[in-house]
């Protein structure tokens, strides 16, 4: 396996690559690799001839400095899990320094209504961040395809408007979430629970289903006073959000109208972790 530190001589070895005519993937991570980052890997490999999976925890996409001190690091143990995957990967693991250069800060995007929604309002300027990384990542590498997860549901929706918005010409491929067997979607976070708290954060998927459920009988309001009463008095999760929205846009919507995909997303904290999912709702 390739493991790249500086931008110059992953740009020669995807030169080389482009001139024998191959397809580029790009995974962008931050590490703290799982089963939902590797699904995204071999999503990749199915349809690109090389795959280069980043790992950079990205500081001006945190709003919380104590959220970036604990966000969990390994990157030999990244390393090792890539490389019984497949050896042909190629990592690019850069410093902050070699991306940013001694200015670590994040360029200011319009994302329109997409970006002051859900993550967007509960984390301000994050949204920044992932823009501001995910559009040097795809200007460094220059991959045909980069591969996003449904799991950050509204990144991926940001990334497309980044991607269309900047004329950046790369194909971005949204890929199904994973899930622990409990139902709790994987997330380098999950290291950072308990086993208890661990066990009940399945109750967040638990209720996105049960809501999907209702959604093909009962108004939006009725499910969103559903949803709150569920969090009220849980022991372990506190609720910070749920929405129900339109799937592209993410506009919060009263009424639904025939023919419009819709999605739920929840944002709850167990203990001090963050946690997010989301579902399709028709
Ligand atoms: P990170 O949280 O490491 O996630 C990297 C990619 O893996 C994202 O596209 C995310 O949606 C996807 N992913 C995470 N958990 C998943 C799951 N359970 N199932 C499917 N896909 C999953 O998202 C980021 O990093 C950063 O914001 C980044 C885009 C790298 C920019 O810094």
């Amino acid at each position: 396996m390739q493991i790249f530190k500086k931008k110059e001589a992953l740009q020669t070895a995807v030169s080389k690559l482009k001139s024998q005519g191959k397809t580029l993937g790009l995974v962008p991570t931050m590490g703290a690799l799982h089963e939902g980052h590797l699904s995204l890997v071999q999503n990749a490999e199915k349809i690109c001839d090389q795959v280069v999976v980043s790992i950079f925890v990205n500081p001006t996409q945190f709003n919380n400095p104590q959220d970036l001190e604990k966000y969990p690091r390994g990157l030999q143990k990244d390393i090792d899990l890539l490389e019984t995957l497949n050896p042909n990967l190629w990592v690019f693991a850069p410093t902050a320094y070699e991306l940013y250069g001694e200015n670590v800060i994040s360029e200011e995007f319009d994302f329109g209504s997409l970006g002051e929604v859900m993550e967007g309002k509960f984390r301000a300027g994050h949204f920044d961040g992932v823009g501001t990384v995910v559009k040097m990542l795809f200007e460094i590498v220059k991959p045909h395809k980069a591969f996003f997860g449904q799991k950050d549901y509204q990144q991926l929706q940001v990334i497309r408007k980044l991607t269309k918005d900047e004329n950046l010409p790369v194909e971005v491929i949204g890929c199904p979430i994973l899930r622990e067997a409990n139902g709790l979607a994987r997330s380098s976070r999950n290291e950072l629970l308990n086993p208890t708290q661990r066990e009940n954060a399945a109750f967040i998927h638990q209720t996105l289903l049960k809501s999907r459920d209702l959604f093909g009988t009962k108004s939006v309001n009725y499910i969103t006073d559903w949803v709150n009463a569920q969090f009220e008095n849980h022991p372990f999760l506190k609720l910070e959000y749920f929405e129900i929205a339109e799937a592209s846009s993410l506009k919060k919507i009263n009424r639904k109208r025939k023919g419009q995909d819709y999605r739920a997303f929840i944002a709850a904290y167990a203990g001090e972790v963050r946690l997010i999912d989301n579902i399709a709702l028709n």
